[in-house]
């Protein structure tokens, strides 16, 4: 089961590394965000690489709710316990990630771009919702990333010890996390979210 989840896990890593980057790239603007957007999905929206992906989830978070049950008692360290606990949160986000994709796409028939995605974010009360759950769902991908390399990497490059590099990795994943939030909130000014998204956030 570990080495299942390890494998669906690299798969989900490089889609979410794309994801995140499309998300960063927004720092030039919604029209750049979107454009490069379109770019992406012709490789990750095509029928088999989503069906890949999407089944690539449904393993990771079957296998890793299992992981977690068993390993819950014996986690001692830091890092044992940021694994479990940050792949967690990751299984209750895709789940209403994916879920709310889904929606979008075909009950609502909307295109799910980055307004779909961000309407929450910069609507008030929503964002005090939104914010914290974007924010977690990034943290907790590189606090996972940062745990794996932990307990992988044995070497010491560039004289910075594994267990250093694991911080430095996790930090990274807090700073970019309230990079995207001041890019996905156009500096926390506000995105004008166009009104065909406006039923996403009920009004
Ligand atoms: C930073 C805040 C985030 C926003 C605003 C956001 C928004 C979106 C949007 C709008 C889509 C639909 C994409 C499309 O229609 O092409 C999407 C898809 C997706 N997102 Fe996110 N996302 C965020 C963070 C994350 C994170 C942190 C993860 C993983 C840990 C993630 C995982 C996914 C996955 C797996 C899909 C499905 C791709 C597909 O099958 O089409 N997202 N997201």
């Amino acid at each position: 089961m570990k080495q299942i989840h390890y494998i669906s896990g690299i798969l989900i890593f490089l889609f979410i590394n794309l994801h995140l980057f499309n998300h960063l790239y927004g720092l030039f603007g919604v029209e750049e965000h979107i454009e490069l957007m379109n770019t992406l999905r012709v490789f990750y929206r095509n029928i088999i690489v989503e069906s890949i992906l999407l089944l690539a989830i449904l393993i990771q978070v079957i296998s890793g709710v299992k992981l977690f049950l068993i390993k819950k008692k014996v986690a001692k360290t830091f890092f044992e316990k940021l694994q479990l606990w940050s792949g967690v949160y990751l299984a209750f986000f895709f789940v209403f990630h994916l879920g709310a994709v889904f929606i979008g796409r075909l009950i609502l028939n909307l295109d799910t771009n980055v307004y779909f995605g961000v309407a929450g974010l910069n609507t008030f009360p929503h964002y005090l919702f939104f914010a914290p759950y974007y924010g977690l769902a990034i943290i907790s991908f590189f606090g996972h990333i940062s745990s794996i390399h932990r307990m992988k990497v044995k070497s010491i490059l560039l004289e910075v010890k594994p267990s250093q590099q694991a911080y430095i990795i996790l930090f990274s994943g807090i700073i970019l996390s309230f990079i995207l939030l001041y890019g996905l909130t156009n500096g926390f000014n506000g995105i004008e979210i166009p009104t065909e998204y406006h039923i996403v956030i009920g009004k």
